[in-house]
């Protein structure tokens, strides 16, 4: 019997991500924007098992951990159907997802259970697909997919699904670095926040942040000065308790909050001396005490 029927059970990490910059540049023809964004993974993470089941096509998943995603169809199951399509191998599953990771937070745990799950399933069958065929493949499941499967700091352009590493001394600085996530009791979504982007219009100039990105790669603009998200314009104005709550984090500790993606988590990169418990005292009195906070690192 070969690998490709002994395996019966893989489990794969699927790590949070945040956006360091995130700029968009226009909106295409078939209703998605042009972006150019800088994708950290992080050591915040949810796991994924797929069991192999006898019975062949069957595909069923649990998620521990949140309840509202039960029985919703949902990434991961959408990237084991078209992986199936690929490769006609057909073998029944069942998938279990711990969830860690928040949901509609913009820190792409829907996406990142999609790919692990390709990742599980492309090694519980000896690898019938490259790495090439998976960036493809996950693209087709949501536009974050194919950042996860590039190891360290990505830079994502087009829809998301162009991708590639960042300048590895970059990579390497950015390493370790300690992040503090904090996200209001309320989740948004994506499509939402894109589309009110949209309807103002007001898009980054493509030449300008190109230079940027380069400026910081090339460790000639600080971390904090690139730190950017155009999704946070269409957030802010609707959730004015979001800027109110950053300029008191940068005033009191001359940090730089951000939002992730398209929110609702917000993040604080910082190092070891940052006086986080202090931080979060003035985010939970803002925000209470059902506020998501968790100090992680950049993976
Ligand atoms: O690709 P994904 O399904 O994650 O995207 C969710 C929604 O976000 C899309 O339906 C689209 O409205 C919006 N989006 C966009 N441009 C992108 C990525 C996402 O408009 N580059």
């Amino acid at each position: 019997m070969g690998l490709k029927n002994a395996i019966k059970r893989v489990s794969v990490p699927a790590p949070a991500k945040i956006n360091l910059f995130l700029a968009v540049t226009g909106k295409r023809h078939d209703g998605f924007h042009e972006l150019v964004s800088v994708l950290a993974k992080l050591d915040l993470a949810d796991l994924v098992t797929i069991d192999r089941v006898s019975e062949e096509n069957h595909l069923s998943c649990k998620c521990v951990g949140a309840d509202q995603l039960d029985g919703i169809h949902n990434l991961a199951e959408e990237a084991v159907l078209l992986w199936r399509k690929r490769t006609g191998i057909k073998d029944g599953l069942h998938l279990t997802i711990e969830k860690k990771i928040p949901v509609e937070a913009g820190l792409g745990g829907g996406s990142s259970d999609a790919v692990a799950t390709l990742l599980a399933l492309n090694a519980m069958m000896e690898s019938p697909l490259k790495q090439n065929d998976l960036i493809d493949l996950s693209a087709q499941v949501g536009s974050d997919c194919p950042s996860f499967l590039i190891p360290g700091l990505c830079v994502a352009e087009g829809r998301g699904e162009r991708v590639r590493s960042v300048a590895a001394p970059m990579n390497k600085h950015m390493k370790g670095k300690s992040v503090l996530l904090f996200k209001p009791p309320l989740g948004f979504s994506t499509a939402a926040i894109f589309q009110a982007l949209g309807q103002s219009e007001k898009f980054s100039i493509s030449s300008e942040v190109v230079q940027k990105l380069s400026n910081w790669e090339s460790q000639n603009l600080a971390t904090d000065k690139f730190l950017a998200n155009d999704l946070e314009l269409p957030v802010f104005e609707k959730h004015i308790y979001i800027p109110a709550l950053f300029l008191e984090i940068e005033e009191s500790f001359s940090l730089i909050p951000r939002l992730s993606g398209s929110g609702s988590c917000c993040f604080c990169l910082g190092n070891d001396r940052v006086p986080w418990s202090k931080v979060e005292n003035v985010i939970r009195k803002a925000w209470g005490e059902e506020t998501f906070l968790t100090r992680t690192h950049i993976v």
